[in-house]
């Protein structure tokens, strides 16, 4: 998005992100979880954060629902509002992987350019995209809040995968099979992918 702000400048900070790196022993980058409502996008963040941290990682989770009490309260679900939550949501996760955090984000971020433009914040390699892939008839069977009940009875408008999109990612960097292997398998392949990369050591 463009600046409304004239006159500002760049204040360059004496601690640099190799620094903070270093100091961490990790590289830092975001885990960008996303999926339909009930895909596993939250526990599978919140089970990789409680992995990295167990290994002396910084880490921190976004979470859809979390941030819309908070940074997110003023918006609600058309795509134009989800656009500004997502845009939110990249600019917050950039300040953090600046400080040196990993971050892991779950939000259902439906469209691809939505994706594509938080991607485009990040150099190249540093956003993970993970598509949590558990199908539409196995996130409405799971239904843990009854918002898909509730959205085919028509009481809640513009509701992914029912009456609003959700644009499967095309090469994600890593698709996780959500609806049917276990968690700590997924977890297992996502470290296994920051090691590969050179995130974690080795
Ligand atoms: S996003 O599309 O902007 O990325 P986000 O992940 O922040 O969505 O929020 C999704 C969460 O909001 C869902 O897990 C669900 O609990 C809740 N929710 C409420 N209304 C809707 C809706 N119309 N569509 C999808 N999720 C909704």
């Amino acid at each position: 998005m463009e600046s409304k702000a004239t006159d500002i400048t760049w204040y360059k900070s004496l601690v640099s992100r190799a620094d903070r790196e270093r100091m961490n022993g990790h590289k830092s980058v975001v885990l960008w979880f996303t999926g339909l409502s009930a895909s596993g996008k939250s526990t599978l963040a919140h089970a990789t954060e409680e992995r990295l941290f167990k290994m002396d990682c910084r880490t921190y989770v976004m979470d859809g629902d979390n941030v819309r009490h908070g940074l997110c309260s003023d918006l609600g679900f058309t795509l134009e509002d989800r656009h500004e939550n997502l845009r939110r949501v990249g600019e917050t996760a950039k300040l953090l992987v600046e400080a040196g955090v990993l971050v892991l984000t779950a939000f259902i971020s439906p469209l691809r350019s939505d994706r594509e433009s938080v991607r485009s914040l990040f150099p190249h390699g540093q956003f993970i995209e993970i598509f949590c892939d558990a199908g539409l008839e196995v996130c409405e069977q799971r239904d843990p809040k009854d918002l898909y009940k509730r959205a085919r009875r028509g009481e809640i408008a513009n509701f992914t995968g029912i009456s609003s999109p959700y644009e499967d990612p095309l090469n994600p960097e890593l698709r996780v099979d959500s609806g049917k292997s276990p968690v700590e398998d997924n977890v297992d392949e996502i470290i296994a992918i920051l090691r590969m990369r050179g995130i974690l050591p080795a």
